[in-house]
C-alpha cells in the first residue's frame, strides 16, 4: 500500500516532490504546507491539498512521511518536532547545519523508532554511477584522484542561499552533494585530511564557491570544486587511474577512457611544446592505448523513495544512513575549519 507524504515547505524543491509524489508507484500526496499563504493557495490552485499549519499536519493521523524542503536552518526543529509526532521523516540536504544538531535529529529518531534520512538524490546521478562502476571494473587500476566539478556563472542565488542564519553558501548547498557522492563512491575508505578554500566573489557573507581536497587514507585524492563565477566550464569528472584516465565532459555526456596496455613506448617524437620540446608530454601513439567512450549507467531517482517506504515496513535497510550522514557533516566542519584557519584538517572520517 502507498503511504501517505506531505511536503513542508512547498517552493522549488518542494514542488519537486510534489510532481514525483503524484507520479509514484509508492507514494500517494496527501498534502503540503508551507509557512506562505500564498503557496498553500497555489498549491490549492493545482488541486493539491494544502494544510492550514504545520501542527495539523502533525495532527493528521494518516500522514506517514514528511519531506522537508524548507530553507535549511529549519530541517532540525522541523524534523525533530515531526519524529516526536510520530511520523518518518525525510530532509533535504543538507541535512542540518553541524554536528550538535544532526545528532538531535538522530537522538529523535531513535526515541520514536521512525525512520529519518536526507533525500541526497545525487547518488543516483549517472556521472557518479559511472565513477563507481569503473572502479569496480579495475579498467582503471588503482584510482588515486577523482576530480569532480559543478560549474555555474550566475553567482550565488539571491534567496535564502545567501544568507548564513538560513544555512545558506555553496558548501552546504552544492557542496554536501559533491561530498556525499566522494564518500558513496569510496565508502570503506577512511578521509584522513581536508584542505578547503572557499569563494566569496559575488557576496561577502557565505561561500559563493569552494574548492575541497579529501585525502583518504588509501592515498586516493578526491577534489571537489562548487563554482558559481565560472564564465568557462571544466569537466564534470576527471578520473585517474594507475592504467588508464577517464573524463565526463557534462552532465548526460558518455563516459570518455583511456586505458594503458604497454607502458614502454618505444620511438617517441618529441614534441614543440610552447619555447621548447617535450618528450614527456607527447601524446601516445594507438599502439600502447586503448581509446573507448562508455556509456552512463541508468538510474532512476525515484528508488529513493521506493527504499524509503521499503525501509519504513522493514523490507529493506535504509539506503542513506545515520552513519553516512554523520561522515558528510563531519567532512563539511572540516571544511569550514579549514578554510578558516588556511591549513589541512587532519581526522579519521
Ligand atoms: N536535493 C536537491 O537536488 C535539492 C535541490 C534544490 C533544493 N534543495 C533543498 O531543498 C530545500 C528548499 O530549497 P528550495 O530551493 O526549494 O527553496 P525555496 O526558497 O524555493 O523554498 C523553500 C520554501 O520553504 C518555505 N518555508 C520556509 N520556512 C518554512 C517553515 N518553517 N515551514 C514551512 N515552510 C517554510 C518557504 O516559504 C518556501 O516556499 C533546501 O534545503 C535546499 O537545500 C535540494
Amino acid at each position: 500500500m502507498k503511504k501517505n507524504l506531505v511536503i513542508v515547505g512547498y517552493g522549488g524543491m518542494g514542488g519537486w516532490h510534489a510532481d514525483c509524489a503524484l507520479r509514484s508507484d509508492v507514494v500517494n500526496l496527501a498534502g503540503v504546507y508551507d509557512i506562505k499563504p500564498e503557496r498553500n493557495e497555489y498549491a490549492r490552485s493545482k488541486g493539491i491539498f494544502a494544510y492550514d499549519s504545520f501542527e495539523a499536519v502533525l495532527a493528521d493521523p494518516k500522514v506517514d512521511i514528511i519531506t522537508i524542503a524548507t530553507p535549511n536552518e529549519m530541517h532540525c526543529p522541523i524534523a525533530c518536532k515531526a519524529l516526536e509526532a510520530g511520523k518518518n521523516v525525510i530532509s533535504e540536504k543538507p541535512v542540518t547545519l553541524s554536528s550538535a544538531l544532526l545528532e538531535k535529529m538522530i537522538a529523535a529518531a531513535t526515541k520514536s523508532g521512525k525512520l529519518f534520512t536526507v533525500h541526497q538524490n545525487r547518488r543516483w546521478d549517472n556521472e557518479i554511477l559511472a565513477v563507481k562502476e569503473i572502479k569496480e571494473s579495475g579498467k582503471l587500476g588503482e584510482i588515486f584522484n577523482v576530480e569532480s566539478r559543478v560549474h555555474g556563472s550566475r553567482g550565488i542565488p539571491g534567496d535564502w542561499r545567501a544568507e548564513k542564519e538560513h544555512g545558506g553558501g555553496m558548501l552546504l548547498d552544492w557542496g554536501v552533494h559533491l561530498i556525499d557522492q566522494a564518500l558513496f563512491a569510496f565508502p570503506d575508505d577512511p578521509v584522513v585530511g581536508v584542505f578547503a578554500r572557499f569563494d566569496f566573489i559575488t557576496n561577502a557573507e557565505v561561500d559563493d564557491g569552494c574548492r575541497v581536497n579529501l585525502i583518504f587514507e588509501s592515498g586516493l585524492q578526491y577534489y571537489v570544486e562548487v563554482g558559481t563565477s565560472n564564465f568557462i566550464q571544466l569537466p564534470r569528472m576527471y578520473i585517474q587511474g594507475t592504467n588508464g584516465s577517464a573524463l565526463i565532459s557534462d552532465w548526460g555526456r558518455p563516459m570518455q577512457v583511456v586505458c594503458c596496455h604497454n607502458w614502454d613506448e618505444k620511438d617517441i617524437v618529441p614534441i614543440q611544446a610552447a619555447s621548447g620540446i617535450t618528450k614527456t608530454m607527447a601524446p601516445r601513439n594507438d599502439k600502447t592505448i586503448t581509446s573507448f567512450e562508455q556509456p552512463l549507467p541508468a538510474s532512476d531517482v525515484h528508488d529513493f523513495y521506493r527504499n524509503v517506504v521499503k525501509a519504513i515496513d522493514g523490507k529493506e535497510t535504509q539506503l542513506i544512513t545515520h552513519a553516512q550522514m554523520r561522515r558528510v557533516m563531519k567532512v563539511m566542519e572540516a571544511s569550514f575549519e579549514s578554510d578558516r584557519t588556511g591549513e589541512v584538517v587532519r581526522c579519521k572520517i
